[in-house]
């Protein structure tokens, strides 16, 4: 088991990380029948595919407006017209399950004195929503958004923000993704990383990969903690 030694904060990515994206089309798949699961991927794959691209473009817009745009590509590409459920859709999205061994791991942490926080492209409003609904906050040092920079994962910028709104040194922190390219953005940064293969994803070829691979958070206090 690898360990990570002087760890002060555990830093973690939010949409697919902490929160269940797919559990948004979950709270509605009787509607969407046997599309549920390709509307559901294909607007990860485009909300996602979008952040890189209006980085690149230098056209900025918030996460929620990404998440309405990703969506409507989805719905429109797999032939669904139905407004209704389009707006329920999107308003699942502030209300995700949260993976349930998050809190007991962010307890564990608590009590053992490090720091917690989330880093997430996700604005301010989805991420305020977000951890009010799975009653988290309390366990949270900080909930930083890409918001305030205009940019997204995994432009340096963004992981500065947590050790600006940390206090810490960038070789103190371990970070958390379940999102392999933000993983990998992560350590390039200079983070120990434990990436949370949740889906049993391919190893990316980036520059640079993570240091230990979990499948789920439970996993982590025995890496971070001394
Ligand atoms: C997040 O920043 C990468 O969407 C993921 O929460």
């Amino acid at each position: 088991m690898r360990k990570f030694i002087g760890i002060r904060a555990c830093v973690f990515d939010a949409y697919g990380t902490l929160f269940d994206v797919h559990s948004a089309v979950g709270k509605h798949r009787g509607r969407l029948g046997d599309k549920a699961g390709v509307v559901s991927g294909t607007w990860r794959t485009k909300q996602l595919e979008y952040t890189w691209q209006r980085t690149l473009l230098d056209r900025y817009v918030d996460f929620w407006r990404i998440t309405a745009d990703g969506l409507d590509y989805a719905l429109e590409a797999h032939a669904v017209d139905d407004a209704a459920l389009r707006d329920d859709l999107l308003h699942a999205y502030l209300r995700l399950d949260c993976y349930p061994e998050v809190p007991g791991v962010l307890s564990t942490l608590k009590d053992a004195g490090l720091l917690a926080a989330v880093l997430s492209n996700g604005s301010p409003m989805m991420l305020e929503a977000a951890v009010e609904s799975a009653g988290i906050g309390h366990l949270l040092d900080a909930v930083i958004s890409v918001d305030a920079l205009g940019m997204y994962k995994p432009s340096p910028e963004v992981y500065q923000l947590a050790l600006d709104a940390l206090e810490v040194g960038r070789g103190q922190v371990s970070f958390q993704s379940s999102n392999a390219w933000d993983a990998a953005g992560a350590a390039t940064f200079g983070f120990r990383v434990a990436w949370c293969n949740r889906f049993g994803q391919t190893r990316e070829r980036l520059p640079d990969a993570p240091d230990v691979e979990i499948g789920t958070l439970d996993e982590l206090p025995a890496i971070v903690l001394p």
